[in-house]
């Protein structure tokens, strides 16, 4: 099904020049830890920085950069302490862990056999006679269990307060809400974003960097009014997106392509602010460069959402015949912040104001401490707070002679007439209200791994096969390569001096003198950079230089004080390189074997 390389085309380019490698070579490494190489750590860089202008200035959202050790309250609350599991299934014989839904899946092509309950999963180890893929040894009879992903440390010395490597950004965010709010002024809808690492320890890491242990979120938490809030989708409603609903899911069919508004108007999307980011997503991904003939949105299964999640959508790319998830959609409603109101000591709302004031009648209490202080010693306080809370919600109960409150699991009586139950009449502005969570969550190791298989190509160059990356000049590592033909009669100083000025206008330059001039282009093309700049005889000459692109391997030559200005063109997409030949000399003769001297 693959139309691109293999893995093991990307991840001997990745290695050989220097985009990604498995860490701590000299050590043996530790698997499921990637180091980025001077080519990688600049894709890398130029995806955070095309997702930042995208899903937060371009959005008006809110940027935050939160440590990546947290306490272990935070996660207690979250939910992660005890529902961030995968299934896990050790060999008897060698000791090796698998990922047990990942082993079912191989045997059965299931999709998602993480939806599957444990017990199902053990059966369909048992009935496939699922084998260890490290000795072979059967892995029927063997317990599946649950295996908590994050990382645990203790915060300074002793063992008194763990700490958790956080598993997603995105509770950075969450656990500042109480300043975050103030900072977007008590206004809602606002968005906050954070680009940074996350870390989960994953069963069984694979692919390279697409299942790692440590890895880099762009994530944005939308705070939005549930009752009020509503995106414009006009910007949006004629992007086309690859749908792979759970109903699709259930035939045979495959995704259906529509439009953003028709997948609305149908309730395909029944979220309309999952759909408004499906949307300026789907754009985003074809600015950087994925394919998007090998990229869908699939909806998750109930069984396969994330414990915090109402609904989910995943961005989905195709590599190496496999479809990864890159990116998240969830709508995570109130469930972050209610829960974090739980277990903290701040509030978790925002105000909303009524555009009329209302009067409503409001029960409330006022007991009498000097009876229940004596009476019931420290649970006095508490009982006072639970009276409060039962006023609010069940007024008949300060009905009868006496009111029951339990607190702590203890069941007190108090009598009414100390309760100081009334019911009065109040004028109000306005009510607070939990905001819900819109998160779309981006994972840029994927992206990165994305981008360099679509951009994958292989054509024939002078009779020998020329492998090449075509990316987008945003997200090339290198936007420009110069070279001087030779380092000598002047080329060399002129072609130094020039990529020292293509530097300080702006651009990512790469400068090479070494090896015939076929090899140099052959060396950018297989680092992506889109274009190069070659200093030749005639430049001394007549102060003219040749330009060159990677994808078609076209030159064309123009004048050296044209060049920073034609290449602003080509990198903001004013003009393609098509433009340029039809405006300039094209070179008839051109250096491009790599194997000549
Ligand atoms: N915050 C969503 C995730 O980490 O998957």
């Amino acid at each position: 099904m693959s139309e691109g390389p293999t893995g093991e085309t990307v991840v001997e380019l990745a290695k050989r020049r220097g985009f990604f490698f498995p860490s701590s070579g000299a050590y043996g490494g530790v698997a499921g830890f990637y180091t980025y190489g001077p080519e990688g750590a600049a894709l890398k860089r130029h995806v955070e920085d095309a997702w930042r202008e995208r899903f937060s200035v371009r959005e008006d959202n809110l940027e935050l950069d939160a440590p990546t050790i947290m306490p272990e309250p935070v996660f207690e609350a979250s939910g992660h302490l005890d529902t961030f599991d995968d299934m896990l299934v050790e060999c008897a014989e060698c000791g090796e862990s698998h990922r047990a839904d990942h082993l079912v899946e191989g045997a059965t092509g299931i999709e998602d056999a993480e939806a599957l309950p444990i017990p199902e999963v053990e059966t369909i180890v048992r009935e496939e006679a699922i084998e260890c893929p490290a000795c072979g040894a059967s892995l029927a009879g063997e317990p599946v269990t649950e295996f908590n992903l994050m990382f645990e440390t203790a915060i300074g010395p002793g063992s008194g307060s763990p700490g958790y490597l956080r598993p997603e950004t995105a509770q950075g965010i969450f656990v500042e809400f109480p300043l975050l709010r103030e900072y977007a002024r008590n206004q809602l809808p606002f968005g906050v974003t954070q680009i940074g690492r996350a870390y989960r320890n994953e069963i069984s890491p694979r692919r390279a960097i697409v299942r790692v242990r440590e890895l880099t979120q762009a994530e944005l938490e939308l705070f939005v009014d549930p009752e009020t809030d509503r995106p414009d989708l006009s910007g949006v409603a004629d992007t086309s997106l690859p749908l792979y609903s759970v109903e699709a899911q259930d035939g045979e069919g495959g995704p259906v392509e529509m439009t953003l508004g028709a997948a609305v108007s149908e309730g395909v999307l029944e979220n309309e602010w999952i759909a408004y980011y499906l949307g300026i997503a789907a754009e985003w991904y074809e600015r950087i460069g994925v394919d998007m003939d090998r990229f869908r949105f699939r909806q998750h299964l109930p069984g396969e959402r994330a414990h915090y999640a109402a609904d989910c959508w995943d961005a989905e790319a195709e590599v190496d015949g496999n479809w990864i998830e890159i990116a998240g959609f969830a709508y995570r409603g109130e469930y972050d912040l209610s829960k974090h109101a739980e277990h903290a000591d701040e509030e978790f709302t925002v105000f909303r104001q009524y555009d009329e004031p209302v009067t409503v009648e409001r029960a409330t209490v006022d007991p009498d401490m000097s009876y229940l202080g004596p009476e019931f010693g420290g649970a006095a306080a508490g009982i006072a707070e639970e009276l409060a809370r039962l006023a609010e919600r069940d007024r008949e109960a300060f009905d009868g002679e006496a009111v029951v409150v339990t607190v702590d699991g203890e069941s007190y009586e108090i009598p009414t007439e100390v309760t100081g139950f009334a019911v009065e009449e109040v004028t109000e502005s306005g009510e607070h209200v939990v905001p819900h969570v819109v998160e779309p969550s981006f994972g840029v190791d994927r992206t990165v791994y994305t981008l360099i298989d679509h951009a994958y190509r292989e054509d024939e160059v002078d009779d020998e096969t020329r492998r090449f990356l075509a990316f987008e000049p945003e997200v090339a590592p290198t936007f420009v390569g110069v070279f001087p033909l030779m380092d000598r009669d002047g080329m060399g100083d002129r072609a130094s001096a020039l990529a020292r000025e293509l530097r300080e206008s702006g651009f990512s330059v790469s400068y090479d003198d070494s090896g015939n001039i076929g090899r140099r282009y052959r060396r950018q093309d297989e680092v992506g950079t889109p274009f190069g700049v070659t200093v030749d005889y005639e430049s001394v000459e007549d102060d003219t230089v040749t330009l060159r692109d990677r994808d078609s391997t076209r030159q064309i030559r123009l004048p050296s004080d044209e060049l920073v200005g034609r290449l602003h063109e080509l990198r903001y997409g004013r003009a393609t390189f098509a433009d340029l030949a039809d405006e300039y000399e094209e070179l008839t003769e051109r250096a491009e074997n790599p194997t000549e001297t």
